[in-house]
């Protein structure tokens, strides 16, 4: 099926995350080189969208984008056009700005616009899709949580470093005969803890999904050193908490439609051990934002690649309102509609948690 599309716009929005400039460079390539489209990029998320603030992309602009973390079209976590901050008469008020979006698309005369997001972004997709507007979305996130897609990008490349970080950590925690803890991202999904947990050969790996019982973690040190291992290594998820405790929240960024940032449950944890566990000293490294920068991996460049050239066939064929998905090792499409509220967490009777119970790891549940 043909539809009459020229131009086509995409933003980026949310948190940055490995992938979103190899997905910008795909599209782009993509619906220059087979369809002619020409292709622009509104700045900072749905902020540009109601700014008209955009940049033209072209083969030029994009060339050189493949391996680099960030996104050359900025993002924003905090602006949704359908409860908009504005000033009215010296006051800040929220509103439904959505229709000045769809205003300047109109002026510019953008046929198809493709929103780069997770969960957040991608609502917002879903509401201009219920709109009128011809949109196609791409997942995002390093957190892996999205249920309509196996794997969003930005996740291997996030669990890479975490692994990678766990091997360094492991040589000192060997030297010194340290307790040494690494908190990971990921949200309230552990899939970044236990993959690089598992990759990593952590001792212990502490979960959201799976609240922990501090007894069992020091059992479990205890139970290493009986066994010579005069060192314990121990991932733990920014979301993970203790049985009957709490999050532990590091911030609270109040302008942001999702406002709690976790962080911190690594230094409570350390400081938690160290009270009852006095012949080793225990260290918290938090990974934070290194999770997201720097190169993405191999997986994610070309999952990336895949997701941009899936988006622009969905849009010359008119598929609008679908969230392109990878699905065992096919790319494939869901609508919008399914895709919001559809989050996933890490399944504690799993596979890959049995796999790492069955190698003695404990989650200490
Ligand atoms: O959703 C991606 C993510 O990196 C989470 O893992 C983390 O909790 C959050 O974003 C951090 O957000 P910010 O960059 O606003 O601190």
């Amino acid at each position: 099926m043909q539809h009459n599309i020229k131009k086509i716009a995409l933003l980026t929005g949310g948190g940055d995350c490995p992938g979103l400039n190899a997905t910008i460079r795909a599209i782009t390539k993509s619906a220059i080189l087979n369809y002619g489209y020409e292709v622009i990029g509104y700045k900072f998320g749905y902020r540009g969208l109601y700014n008209n603030d955009f940049m033209p992309l072209t083969l030029e602009t994009v060339s050189d984008l493949l391996p680099k973390g960030g996104t050359i079209l900025y993002s924003s976590n905090k602006d949704n056009l359908f409860d908009y901050s504005v000033e009215e008469n010296g006051k800040v008020v929220k509103k439904d700005v959505s229709d000045i979006a769809i205003e300047n698309m109109k002026k510019e005369h953008v046929d198809a616009l493709v929103v780069i997001g997770g969960d957040g972004t991608l609502t917002s997709a879903r509401d201009f899709a219920r709109k009128g507007v011809n949109v196609i979305g791409v997942p995002k996130t390093i957190d892996n949580d999205l249920g309509s897609t196996d794997t969003t990008f930005g996740f291997n490349t996030a669990t890479e470093i975490a692994t990678e970080a766990l091997d360094r950590l492991t040589t000192t925690a060997q030297s010194h005969h340290r307790i040494m803890i690494l908190e990971v991202m990921g949200r309230n999904a552990g899939f970044i803890a236990l993959e690089s947990g598992i990759a990593g050969s952590a001792d212990i790996i502490l979960l959201p999904e799976m609240p922990y019982d501090i007894k069992k973690i020091i059992d479990k040190i205890n139970q290493r050193k009986r066994e010579g291992n005069l060192f314990t290594i121990i991932v733990v998820a920014e979301g993970a908490k203790e049985k009957d405790g709490n999050i532990v929240v590091s911030k609270i960024v109040s302008d942001s439609p999702d406002p709690i940032r976790l962080g911190g449950i690594g230094n409570k944890l350390a400081a938690d051990i160290e009270k009852i566990i006095k012949d080793q000293e225990v260290r918290c490294t938090v990974l934070g934002h290194l999770q997201r920068g720097g190169n993405t991996c191999t997986f994610d460049r070309i999952l990336s690649t895949r997701y941009g050239v899936a988006a622009v066939e969905l849009i010359n064929e008119g598929k609008f309102g679908n969230m392109v998905a990878l699905k065992g090792t096919k790319i494939t499409y869901s609508s919008l509609e399914d895709v919001i509220g559809n989050n996933k967490v890490v399944d504690k009777e799993g596979e890959l948690v049995n796999v790492a119970k069955k190698i003695g790891v404990c989650f200490a549940d």
